[in-house]
Order: structure tokens, then C-alpha cells, then sequence
């Protein structure tokens, strides 16, 4: 496939050299396209004998018949800006096409995924995070940038993500189905964590393998996924959107704040049940006996959102040690629930903290699907595809409701 690699300005943009080599490991055939300001930090010749083609920086440079920018945009199949500056961002989202990389990305039809490099402070600013906002729910495909090191001397979010990353991104863009285009999921996973004071604090064993599997899946299916997830020690899947969150109350937050504007929910956290009433501000000293900590329930989050959902299609899941199908199933009544996906967690080798699952699909009408013990990105897909069933089947109802 034909991929437009768009390079800003910023010292991040010798990794590009790089980047364009994954993709055409990939087998894509790449097409640079460089800013003036980009040229200051790497030079055009590089791209232009990695890639075989002429690297295009000026709207006015060819006099050709041909218009550049419209011919380069329909013979592409996708447009990646890596790195990209505050000041692409700010144009991409204002609509701005003052030269050659702006207005392309103007007049492309194709998938955008962008990769932003820079300053922490700059990456923070109200004006960047609102340009991201914009380009986000325009369906523009995101790969964060990392924390770390920085050129210019402070550390902290904006170094590039590694191109691996970004070109693993490119990969499920492309390869995806797109069966949930244009449908906006929210995925909560990994466990949450509840301070008891500065030292301790009461959690559980959620990994956040299987909400991160299915947050990876419905973007490789076309979706614009947010991930709402606690501490893990997982990488996020490229391309997702993701908000960390600490406790069971900053998670509810997160997910009411976020549920309006979803058409999926999947709640994949393992959300603590209790938090302790107390949360003290200094380390507490040890005693001679026994410290009893008392706990309060905290919120059902999934409840809530079972009570507030409006065309939310809403998939939770229940962890069961024995009446797996009769205790999910009361779940789903319950939390007015659309799916629910129960685990047996008294197996081995499944569920908590385990790269398998099985798992077992409840739906409104009673079905009850058994899935094969299966890593989790398998059951991610049988999940999704069960969605995407209940999706087709609410859309025909409402059809025929219309109809009558
Ligand atoms: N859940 C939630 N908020 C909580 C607790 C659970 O949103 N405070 C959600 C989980 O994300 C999951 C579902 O509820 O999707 C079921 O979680 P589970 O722990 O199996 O069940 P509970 O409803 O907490 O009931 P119990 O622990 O009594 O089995």
C-alpha cells in the first residue's frame, strides 16, 4: 500500500529515516513529505533515497499540469505525520493550508494516524491538547508520545513514540476490517487501587491484559477507542486514546464524564468493591496487635452506567467462582446490561493476571456462548464480534420500529 509519511519540524525528525524503514518492511511503498521547518533538522535527500521518491516540501515547487497535492492524496492509502509539531497540530485542526503537508492532509480522504513530538509543556498546553481533541473526534488516529528524556534538556510526555509503535499503528489501520468505523468504544481495564496511606494501599490481581486486548481490537476494527484504565504495567495498545486513573472514584469520574459520547461501553476493570473510610495522611506506624482497617463500599460504576444509558450498546463482565451462567446472568439483569462476559476464576490458567481466558457470553435473550480456552486476544475478537451482532440486531429494530 502507498503510506504518505508527512515530517515536521522538531529533532525528532531523524527518527522518520527510521519509521520509513518499518514501513517498507512492511511491504508499503513510502511517499515523503516534508515541511520547510523539517528540512532545518534532517535533510531531504536521506528520505529521498530511502524511499526512491522525490521528496515534496512546496505547494509551488512543480509546474506540472498535475495539481501535487490532490494526485498525491487520491493515490495514497493512508497519511502518517510522524513527527508532528504543536504547529501541524494547530493547523491540521484549524484547517489551515499554507503549504504543501497541510494541504494534503486538507484534501486526503484516506485514514490519518499522527505522532506528536515536543516540548512537555507545549504538549500540555490548553491550545495542543485542544488541536488533539479536535483531530480526535474528526477520527484521527492518535500514538502518544512517550514520557522521558527530551532534547531540550526537561523530562516528561512528548518524546516520540518508538517507531515501532507508530508503525505498528500504521499496520492495524490498514489491516483492520473497519466493521466498527465511525463508532466511538470506551474500555475501562486493569485494576484500581485504594489508598490506605502514603505506603499502603488495598488493590487486586487485574493485570488489564483482557481490556487492553479489547481496546487493541476495536481499534484495529475501525473504532475510535478510549481506554480508561488503572495503574498496569502494560504498554497501551497504539492508536487508543487513554486516560489513567488511579482509584475506584477517579475511574467512575473518567466513565461518566466519557459515556455520553460512546456507542460501546465495555467495563473490563476489575474495580475495587471497598476503599477504606480513612485514607491517612502519614505513614501509619505499626502497633503491637491486630490493625483492624475499615473499609466502605465504593460505587458501582457499572450500575450507574446501566441507569444513566441512553443507545449505549453496555458489556460488562463478571468474575464468578461458582453458578457462573445464573450469578452473570443476574448481573446483566440487574446493571441493565446489553452482553455479559463471565470467567470462572477458581481455573487455572484463565482469567486474573493469565494471558488465556474462558470465557462464557450471556445476551439479554438468555444465550449463553462458551468460548474455548483461548488467549486473550481471541476472546477479544468472539467478544467484539458478538457487539457487532447485538449492534445489527438493535439497528433492525429500530428499522423496523421506524417502519411501523
Ligand atoms: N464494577 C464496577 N464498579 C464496581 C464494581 C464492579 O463497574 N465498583 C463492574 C466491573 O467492571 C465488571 C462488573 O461490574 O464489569 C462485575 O464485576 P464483579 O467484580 O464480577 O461483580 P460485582 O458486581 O462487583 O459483584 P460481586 O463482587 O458481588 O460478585
Amino acid at each position: 500500500m502507498k503510506v504518505i509519511l508527512g515530517v515536521t519540524g522538531c529533532i525528532a525528525a531523524y527518527k522518520s529515516a527510521l519509521i520509513l524503514r518499518l514501513l517498507q518492511e512492511q511491504g508499503h511503498d513510502v511517499i515523503p513529505v516534508m515541511t520547510r521547518s523539517a528540512e532545518e533538522f534532517i535533510t531531504p535527500l536521506t528520505l529521498e533515497k530511502l524511499s526512491g521518491h522525490r521528496v515534496i516540501t512546496d505547494l509551488f515547487e512543480d509546474h506540472s499540469p498535475e495539481i501535487l497535492h490532490i494526485s498525491a492524496a487520491r493515490a495514497s492509502d493512508l497519511l502518517l505525520v510522524a513527527p508532528a509539531t504543536a504547529n501541524i497540530l494547530a493547523k491540521f485542526a484549524a484547517g489551515l493550508a499554507d503549504d504543501f503537508l497541510s494541504t494534503l492532509y486538507l484534501s486526503t480522504t484516506t485514514p490519518v494516524v499522527i505522532a506528536p513530538a515536543m516540548n512537555v509543556e507545549m504538549w500540555r498546553h490548553p491550545a495542543t491538547v485542544s488541536s488533539v481533541k479536535t483531530l480526535w473526534d474528526r477520527g484521527v488516529v492518535f500514538v502518544d508520545p512517550e514520557s522521558g528524556y527530551q532534547a531540550c534538556g526537561e523530562r516528561g510526555e512528548g518524546r516520540l513514540a518508538d517507531p515501532a509503535r507508530i508503525s505498528s499503528a500504521v499496520a492495524s489501520v490498514l489491516q483492520g476490517t473497519r466493521s466498527l468505523e465511525g463508532k466511538s468504544v470506551l474500555v475501562t481495564a486493569g485494576p484500581t487501587i485504594e489508598d490506605v496511606d502514603p505506603v499502603r494501599f488495598v488493590s487486586n490481581r487485574s493485570s488489564g491484559k483482557m481490556g487492553y486486548a479489547l481496546a487493541a481490537e476495536a481499534f484495529n476494527r475501525g473504532a475510535l477507542v478510549h481506554l480508561i484504565s488503572g495503574p498496569t504495567a502494560l504498554d497501551p495498545p497504539p492508536g487508543v486514546k487513554v486516560t489513567w486513573v488511579r482509584s475506584a472514584k477517579e475511574m467512575a469520574e473518567k466513565a461518566y464524564s466519557s459515556f455520553p459520547s460512546a456507542d460501546i461501553v465495555v467495563k473490563a476493570a476489575a474495580v475495587a468493591d471497598y476503599t477504606p473510610v480513612d485514607v491517612a495522611a502519614e505513614k501509619t506506624k505499626k502497633g503491637s496487635s491486630r490493625w483492624m482497617l475499615e473499609l466502605q463500599r465504593t460505587e458501582d460504576i457499572l450500575l450507574e452506567l446501566g441507569k444513566r444509558k441512553d443507545n449505549q450498546l453496555l458489556v460488562g463482565f463478571a468474575a464468578e467462582s461458582k453458578n457462573l451462567v445464573e450469578n452473570a446472568t443476574e448481573k446483566l439483569q440487574r446493571k441493565n446490561l446489553d452482553l455479559i462476559v463471565a470467567n470462572d476464576i477458581s481455573q487455572t490458567g484463565s482469567g486474573f493476571e493469565a494471558n488465556y481466558n474462558q470465557v462464557v457470553l450471556v445476551d439479554r435473550e438468555g444465550l449463553a456462548e462458551e468460548s474455548p480456552l483461548l488467549p486473550k486476544s481471541q476472546i477479544a475478537k468472539q467478544i467484539l464480534d458478538k457487539v457487532e451482532v447485538l449492534l445489527q440486531r438493535a439497528s433492525t429494530v429500530s428499522e423496523e420500529s421506524n417502519e411501523s
